[in-house]
């Protein structure tokens, strides 16, 4: 709902999780309040700061709510927007103009953003009366959460250097918050960090030309007493895969400023006069009931209002991927070798990975060069996929198409189709270069090339891996005064490379990759409903990782694979079910070679297969929540035990994992949450339900609050379970 009070300038947008209060005071914008719902009739101008009378005004505009502060006329911390005139001064001072409500979203021109065609947007009107800028801040409450961006115009006569310019910023008030954010690298992808703020400026960013395996485009500000299931929490997530910066500036009164949006240090843009700049869409919401209530949310938000495909609501096909099974040593013969094992387990789709095109043996050359390797495929992708398809699988295939390696026929046709600086040395990584997206004329190459594939052969899924960040991020038709826009060309390239070849082929399953989770992010979410979560796909490690990626993201986005024992990232050695009830907590799938699994193992397998195709509704529709934090360290358990679950209308699914064996172990109890406490909950019998659990009926409101006994009834290190239970009533 918005509400406007002309008389005192007063915009309030609120649902049923939050009130967000804006308010016009001479010219500049205020932001009031973010937080529990307000009546709507709630007065909060008295909250207006009462500088105004003061004569020192200017000189405090530091001190104020600023919903967007800007450089040069007292903002002393990073300004969310400055422009640079031709005079070289950085003035950027907007005053509100007016106002105006459309009945609809409005999507965001060459970039993803939610859609929802039924929801009200507000959006604010700023002008800078000296150089002309003028921007639009569009506000609009979709599914519980506030979706906002901003659109720069110039309508003065000369050019204008935008250096800053987020998506969204606001003040919060008070001082005892924490910062959590998803820090990691390589195979170690979103760790959860939590930390308390102090004054000065917490970073969280990327400037490697894609979001990163190092942070997540999400920062969550919450108070210390805050859990999982109670108190405050505000967050904020971006919908790009490029370099961003997510901060938290603390100054020296009771306020801070958060913000989110494209990287100051790695994105410029020159505006010549008529021009527009688009920024990325952040996503706000806040919630009063802990980490889950925030995830809840963006759940649903990046499930049913980001993902276009029509995939993200369905059921994922249980696949089997190769790489870990071949690396790049495969052949026809290979692959339908492994998928034939696949088959009689009942798997139902494989994909066959790097390695398949060119000359690529290895990874030192042949991206670009995709054309099937006449020896390895001697039928060619589409003599492949035919036979795959009769051993009744879908087949898919992994393709890196926005990479070129320097020996492949296409560096040889076209050397400056790389990012580049002129006279500079190419910094490799992984053996490659990465082709320049921000010109149209590789973005048709791609395009042309992924058409080509797809319409060659019954291809239903596409792994599209990005294994290497920028360096040289410069273009070779960009003129001087433009090439700090780099990054973000490529990335507008990107997406409409994207849209189209996602949009010609909807039925078929995208998933997107970067090196793992390098570019998990809602951008990609947009295009591809999931994503390859990590390349660590060790049972205990992935605990962790998809623990903390769900605080942004639904299961529905995590790719989670069983693979092979000694884990070949780890070494460590995991009993099949930790394996696969770890796996259950995303889309199920198989890496490794099965033809190598003991037959006792191979019939748990297919066992394992026929269950999960009767729960896997849950992971594509159901509401997940967090239970137990293997990053709890402090809890009497230790980070030693983890614990999630899934419901849906009819279903409960309860995931409980624990690391490592204790002596003499305490029975503990997992409390369950957002269940129904008058409904009647029937654990599904099962031949291996833990001893000392019998398949009973229990009520919703003794799960959440007696909780249940964790029985972890097999000797040793790396136990699991997942109980199944049916809502009778
Ligand atoms: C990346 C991916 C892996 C695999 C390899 C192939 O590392 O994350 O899953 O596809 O590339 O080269």
């Amino acid at each position: 709902m918005i509400l406007v009070s002309k008389e005192k300038h007063i915009f309030h947008l609120s649902c049923e999780n939050f009130s967000y209060v804006l308010a016009v005071r001479e010219g500049r914008l205020l932001n009031l309040y973010f937080g529990r719902p307000q009546p709507a009739e709630a007065d909060l101008d008295y909250l207006i700061p009462s500088f105004y009378s003061n004569s020192s005004f200017e000189q405090l505009e530091q001190h104020l709510p600023l919903e967007l502060p800007s450089a040069g006329t007292g903002w002393y911390g990073d300004p969310a927007l400055q422009a640079i005139g031709p005079d070289g001064n950085n003035i950027t001072s907007l005053k509100y103009q007016d106002y105006k409500i459309l009945p609809h979203k409005e999507s965001l021109e060459g970039l993803p953003s939610t859609q929802d065609p039924a929801a009200e947007t507000l959006q604010i009107h700023m002008k800078d009366e000296y150089t002309g800028l003028s921007a639009v801040l569009s506000y609009t409450v979709i599914a519980g959460a506030l979706a906002r961006s901003m659109k720069l115009m110039n309508g003065g006569s000369a050019p204008l250097n935008l250096t800053h310019m987020a998506s969204a910023a606001l003040p919060l008030f008070g001082r005892d918050y924490e910062v959590i954010h998803l820090r990691g690298a390589w195979a170690r992808e979103r760790r959860l960090v939590r930390t308390p703020l102090g004054q000065g400026t917490y970073r969280v960013e990327s400037q490697r030309g894609a979001s990163g395996h190092e942070e997540n485009p999400f920062i969550a500000l919450v108070r210390p007493q805050t859990t999982e299931f109670s108190g405050d929490v505000y967050g904020l997530s971006l919908i790009y895969s490029g370099s961003f910066l997510a901060e938290a500036q603390v100054g020296d009164s009771d306020s801070l400023h958060l913000s989110i949006g494209l990287n100051p240090m790695t994105h410029r843009w020159l505006l010549g006069s008529g021009e527009s700049f688009q920024t990325p869409e952040a996503v706000l919401v806040y919630s009063a009931d802990g980490l889950n209530g925030m995830s809840h949310i963006y759940h649903v938000l990046y499930r049913d209002y980001l993902c276009r495909s029509p995939w993200a609501h369905r059921e994922r096909p249980v696949l089997i991927n190769n790489w870990e099974a071949t690396y790049f040593d495969i052949n026809e013969s290979k692959i339908l070798a492994l998928g034939k094992k696949a088959a009689e387990i009942g798997v139902e789709l494989l994909v066959m990975d790097d390695g398949w095109f060119g000359n690529r043996y290895d990874d030192h050359r042949a991206l670009g060069d995709w054309y099937e390797n006449p020896v390895k495929l001697p039928h060619g992708l589409k003599g492949l996929a035919e036979k795959v398809n009769k051993l009744g699988l879908k087949f898919g295939l992994w393709v890196e198409p926005e990479m070129i390696s320097p020996d492949s026929d296409l560096y040889r046709a076209h050397p400056d189709w790389c990012l580049h600086a002129p006279n500079r040395p190419r910094t490799l990584g992984r053996n490659q270069l990465i082709l320049d997206l921000s010109r149209e004329d590789v973005q048709d190459f791609i395009i042309q090339m992924m058409k080509h594939i797809l319409s060659s052969a019954n291809i239903s899924y596409i792994k599209w891996d990005m294994n290497r960040n920028m360096t040289e991020s410069f273009s070779a038709l960009l003129p001087p005064e433009r090439q700090l826009e780099t990054q973000h060309r490529y990335m507008l390239g990107l997406y409409r490379v994207l849209e189209e070849v996602t949009s010609a082929f909807p039925e078929v399953l995208f998933e997107s990759c970067s090196g793992g989770g390098g570019r998990f992010d809602p951008g990609m979410l947009y295009y591809m409903p999931q994503t390859w979560t990590s390349d660590d796909t060790d049972a205990v490690e992935r605990l962790k990782i998809q623990y903390s990626t769900s605080l942004v993201y639904p299961a529905s986005a995590m790719g989670a694979h069983v693979s092979a024992c000694p884990n070949h990232q780890v070494g460590r050695v995991t009993p099949f079910r930790m394996r696969a009830d770890v796996a259950v907590g995303g889309n199920f799938g198989f890496e490794l070679d099965l033809a190598k699994l003991p037959p006792e193992e191979l019939a748990t397998a297919k066992a394992y297969v026929t269950r999960l195709k009767q729960i896997r509704s849950l992971t594509a529709r159901g509401s997940f929540s967090r239970l137990l934090s293997p990053y709890d360290k402090e809890s009497v358990y230790g980070g030693n035990y983890a614990a999630w679950q899934f419901v849906s209308d009819d279903q409960l699914l309860l995931c409980y994992y624990r690391v490592l064996a204790e002596a003499n172990p305490v029975t503990r109890r997992v409390f369950l949450t957002d269940l129904d406490p008058q409904a009647i909950y029937r654990l599904e019998k099962t031949e291996d339900l833990p001893k000392g659990l019998a398949a009973r009926e229990f009520s919703g409101a003794a799960l959440m609050q007696a909780g249940l006994p964790m029985v972890f009834d097999q000797p040793g290190d790396f136990n699991s379970r997942t109980l199944l239970f049916t809502k009778v009533r």
